[in-house]
């Protein structure tokens, strides 16, 4: 019953739906594209995003959240996913805080939520999601070959893209239909602390202004992430990290 918009090439799927979005389509929109020329990533990153075989789709959402939780979908895009290639390939991936999806260490997916609010509510929000599938390793740049990984090189063969989007994105109707209830936003926090790779592990954060190290504690109740350093405790709401041990 969601429109369901499949374009060969686009600039990026995020800025699609957001345009959808201001003139008032409403939630549940999906836009996939086969290629990106201009792919985002977060903090204003390039998600290099080459024809065939990749995986770049954007939802719509309209989640009733305060606007200091939408770090809360990206959580919930994450425990899609990683559920879902559990499901989909027994692969056990790691999450990694706040929207990375790890297999060994190495990249497999990234997610970016971008919100527009009005006052206190968030108006409307748009998830993408950017998942390796059918690459070969030597498709990607020099310099992030060693990072990344893709399901094609993990199973040894290519795999349906389209059950793994339908998988995700049924997954994500169900988390963000939760997030409705009182206890859902809790509950979504422990499931993800529960999978988060990042907790109870020595990590390197950095915020861009300044680089931080310490004992990744816990989650705060708006996703942020909660570091024992030497200067105190401290939480992080956007930032890099960095896994010191893997
Ligand atoms: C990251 O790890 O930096 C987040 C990457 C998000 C990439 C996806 S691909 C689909 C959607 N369209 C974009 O331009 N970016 C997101």
């Amino acid at each position: 019953g969601h429109p369901v918009l499949l374009w060969e090439s686009l600039p990026s799927t995020q800025e699609v739906l957001k345009q959808m979005a201001r003139n008032g389509t409403p939630a549940g929109a999906l836009c996939l594209a086969e290629e990106q020329t201009l792919g985002r990533g977060r903090r204003g990153r390039v998600w290099s995003s080459p024809p065939r075989g990749g995986l770049y789709f954007s939802l719509l959402s309209r989640p009733r959240l305060l606007p200091s939780k939408i770090q809360l979908l990206n959580l919930a895009a994450g425990l899609s996913v990683s559920r879902s290639l559990q499901q989909l390939f027994g692969i056990p991936c790691q999450l990694k805080w706040p929207n990375d999806i790890l297999w060994q260490g190495k990249k497999l997916c990234g997610i970016l939520s971008e919100t527009a609010c009005e006052a206190d509510r968030v108006h409307y929000a748009v998830t993408g999601i950017g998942i390796n599938a059918n690459i070969a390793l030597s498709a990607f740049p020099r310099e992030l070959s060693d990072q990344v990984t893709s399901l094609a090189s993990i199973l040894g063969r290519e795999i349906d893209r389209g059950r793994v989007v339908a998988e995700i994105i049924s997954d994500l109707h169900r988390r963000l239909a939760l997030l409705e209830n009182p206890s859902g936003e809790e509950n979504l926090i422990a499931a993800y602390g529960r999978h988060c790779h990042t907790l109870r592990r020595e990590v390197r954060v950095l915020t861009g202004e300044r680089i931080y190290e310490g004992l990744a504690v816990a989650l705060s109740a708006e996703g942020a992430l909660c570091v024992e350093t030497e200067e105190g405790l401290l939480s992080f709401s956007a930032a890099d990290v960095v896994h010191l041990r893997p």
